[in-house]
């Protein structure tokens, strides 16, 4: 038995919910191939589009779809073929794509024996191989699609939100790497009682606004006071990409997870598309390779 699957890539942190809020872009993603063998064991047999490891132990897939199998009652075989389109260090969960990606695929061959938030806490131990830390903010919405928030880690509890149809991603994705244990090291392991304040109001209004699809409350609330100011230094531009989309019409624009992606997220495929337009003259004349890639919410 064998599948093809898109492994969708995914917008974390979305400016003020670092670690805990997420979403799923409809169209940029990896594909992979996954099949189950009467052989037991985890075997990764080909990889393409990027330098990553075959050995199952230190590759995402491999560890994640040990864990799920850890916890199945039956032994069987499987393998992984990936083909990587979201390149490594990209900030649109390049490694929660291969980590979700296979972990949803083995189960769906199994007949769903494990739920989609059981499958999150297997896909996350994909991420904390890639980053040394298990955060799920890419990793829930690759696996249950559209926004969602961890509310609590330990234990884990994630939320599917909800998710307004109009919204539309903008992505820069500047081909430099950024490690995301090296953007968590950059990080102070504090913040004040008044930036505490600042961000819980933000993600708070963040949440009402995307169930009440209140556009300029969405906008409102997409503002980073904690992390941004720390990370956006290893960001050529980001300044200047920021003022760009917004006065393109992008309801907000901030770090895509731990970066060097930027993401804007707009009312629609329009205004996303000026958006594009207008942060690709800003990068066009910095002379960095960059791609940009416009999507929806899935
Ligand atoms: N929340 C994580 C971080 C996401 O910002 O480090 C990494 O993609």
């Amino acid at each position: 038995k064998s599948i093809k699957i898109f492994a969708p890539a995914t917008v974390a942190n979305l400016s003020c919910g670092f670690d805990v809020l997420g979403c799923c872009l409809d169209t940029v993603g990896d594909e992979m191939v996954i099949s189950l063998s009467s052989k037991p064991g985890v075997r990764i047999t080909k990889i393409e589009g990027a330098d990553l490891p075959l050995d199952t132990k230190k590759n995402v897939a491999g560890v994640a779809v040990e864990a799920l199998l850890a916890n199945y009652e039956n032994e069987i075989g499987v393998d992984i073929e990936i083909y990587k389109k979201i390149k490594a260090g990209s900030g649109i969960g390049s490694s929660a794509a291969s980590s979700a990606g296979a972990v949803w695929a083995v189960n769906h061959l199994l007949n769903n024996p494990f739920s989609p938030h059981k499958l999150v806490e297997f896909a996350m131990e994909g991420e904390k191989l890639a980053s040394g830390n298990a955060h799920a903010d890419n990793v829930a919405p690759a696996l249950l699609g559209g926004f969602t928030l961890v509310r609590s880690y330990a234990p884990l509890d994630v939320i599917k939100l909800h998710t307004p149809n109009d919204l539309v991603m903008t992505v820069i994705h500047p081909q430099i790497e950024v490690k995301t244990s090296d953007a968590r090291s950059v990080i102070k392991q504090n913040v004040t009682l008044k930036q505490a304040i600042h961000q819980w109001g933000n993600v708070g209004g963040f949440i009402s606004g995307l169930f009440t699809e209140d556009y300029e409350l969405i906008g409102r609330s997409l503002e980073d006071v904690i992390i941004e100011p720390m990370r956006s230094i290893l960001i050529p531009e980001f300044e200047n990409v920021k003022k760009a989309a917004i006065s393109a019409g992008a309801l907000g624009c901030g770090i895509s997870g731990s970066g060097p992606s930027i993401f804007a997220l707009s009312k629609s495929i329009t205004t996303a598309k000026n958006v594009a337009e207008v942060i690709n003259d800003v990068y066009t004349k910095t002379g960095l390779d960059f791609d940009i890639h416009i999507s929806k919410i899935n």
